[in-house]
């Protein structure tokens, strides 16, 4: 049996996503980047699933690190998200042009944003062009009530 590889790529692009800024730090260093391929994965461990690209400058870091935080974005924040896909002026560049602290694990947290969950990984499959990593979820903090910028409610696809 084949792939039907055009009805794959129309299916995939139909998972909803939300779009997300993961930040990742090691010593000194920190990064951030777009990410649309995340999930819930337990209530209890509050488990969450991030799949990075394996020659992502982040990949690496969380690797090392073993963490990563997940910033969730508001609706009409779709041109601070475009930042965090586009090439850098070396790592970190892009959380150099935006107010974030680090929080209780050290990682990035965005200040405009509905709020950030850090999360120590617990275990990953690297298999293909992705690395999928389950993040128990260590700390959360809520900036802000509101509606939750997704894949959809932009132009861009990622997936397929
Ligand atoms: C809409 C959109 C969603 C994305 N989602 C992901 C994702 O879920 N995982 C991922 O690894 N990269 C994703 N990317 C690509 C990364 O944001 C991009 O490769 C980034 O440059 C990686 O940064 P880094 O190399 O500094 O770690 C997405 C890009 C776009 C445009």
């Amino acid at each position: 049996m084949s792939l039907d590889i055009a009805a794959k790529k129309t299916l995939l692009r139909k998972i909803p996503h939300g779009l997300f800024i993961c930040g990742v730090a090691e010593g000194e260093v920190v990064n951030g980047f777009t990410a649309s391929w995340v999930t819930q994965g337990s209530f209890n461990p509050p488990l969450v699933v991030v799949s990075v690209r394996s020659d992502a400058t982040s990949h690496h870091m969380i690797q090392r690190t073993g963490c990563f935080s997940l910033n969730v974005m508001e609706v009409g924040q779709e041109e601070l998200v475009a930042k965090f896909f586009r090439p850098q002026d070396g790592v970190g560049g892009r959380l150099a042009q935006v107010p974030y602290r680090l929080g209780t694990l050290g990682l990035p947290l965005l200040e405009d944003c509905l709020g950030g969950l850090e999360c120590q990984v617990v275990g990953h499959v690297a298999s293909g062009d992705h690395t999928v990593f389950v993040g128990e979820v260590k700390a959360a903090v809520l900036h802000r009530q509101g509606e939750a910028l997704t894949l959809a409610h932009t132009s861009w696809t990622y997936g397929g």
